[in-house]
């Protein structure tokens, strides 16, 4: 294992997947859309790194650019599909149709896009390690995560399905579920730059860092190559799944 594409490489776990394995020794490819922010990175993380300024809901423009990676950056040996947002909290009846399709071309298509595209050359080889980033909303319902947790179950799923298709091939899959996690701009994102109410989220709690996440990636990539992770649902401390809901007519 030498070679790692990441998406959403220009904030929050991302750029902290980068940079932990750029340190421990890989040369890593850092996609996302903010080119500028990717660039800094760049510039921080030296010659083991570069990056795709690229749109992971464009399929035709990810084929392309792929193609044009330098030599000493193919071929993608790990794909860390960590690209994905939340966006808005209110109910279903009340959510914005475009949010949920952005969510959905984001989380889900974008996903599938990169995975379609790389997973071949990883057959090919009989080698390669796949870790999609899902949520613990894939599993456990929480009021306003409707379309987001949806997807999120959707890459549960997938992740388990391409366990099944990849029986017999060495190519490992690993789905992470983290739950509430700061230091990203992730709540920034879903209350639409709304800083404040994003601040909220996180008042009071010792929540799980980028950097937590990005241990986490290099403990799974050195695991010996019989081992895999099918799932690892990580929560802070300070967070538990708190049961069912029950609304009670007035007696
Ligand atoms: N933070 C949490 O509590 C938490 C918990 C569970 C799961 N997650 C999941 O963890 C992943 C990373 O989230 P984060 O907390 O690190 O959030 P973040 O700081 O907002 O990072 C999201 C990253 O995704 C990139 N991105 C978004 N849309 C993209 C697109 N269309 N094409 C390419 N890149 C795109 C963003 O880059 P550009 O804007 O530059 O494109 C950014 O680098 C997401 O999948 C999220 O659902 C987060």
């Amino acid at each position: 294992m030498n070679i790692a594409l990441v998406t959403g490489a220009s904030s929050g776990f991302g750029q902290a997947i980068c940079r932990k394995l750029v340190a421990d020794g890989y040369k890593v490819i850092g996609v996302a859309r903010r080119g500028d922010k990717l660039q800094k990175l760049a510039d921080e993380l030296g010659i083991n790194f570069t990056f795709l300024t690229l749109d992971v809901t464009k399929k035709d423009a990810i084929e392309s650019i792929l193609l044009q990676l330098p030599k000493a950056f193919q071929p993608i040996d790990i794909l860390i599909n960590n690209a994905g947002l939340a966006l808005g909290l209110e109910p279903a009846y009340q959510a914005d149709f475009n949010d949920w399709e952005t969510m959905i071309q984001t989380n889900i298509m974008g996903l599938i896009h990169l995975t379609h595209q790389i997973l071949p050359s990883m057959v090919e080889r009989n080698f390669g390690y796949i870790i999609n980033i899902g949520s613990v909303a894939g599993t456990y319902a929480y009021k306003g995560g409707n379309v987001y947790g949806a997807t999120k179950a959707f890459v549960k799923q997938f992740s388990a399905n391409l366990r099944t298709d990849l029986l017999g091939k060495k190519i490992r899959v690993t789905n992470i579920e983290p739950g509430l996690c700061g230091g990203t701009e992730f709540s920034n994102v879903r209350f639409h730059g709304n800083n404040d109410q994003a601040a909220a989220v996180y008042k009071g709690i010792d929540y799980i860092t980028p950097e937590d996440i990005a241990n986490t990636i290099s403990w799974l990539v050195n695991t010996p190559a019989h081992f895999n992770v099918n799932s690892l649902e990580i929560m802070p401390v300070a967070q538990a799944p708190a049961g069912l809901a029950l609304y009670k007519e007035s007696e």
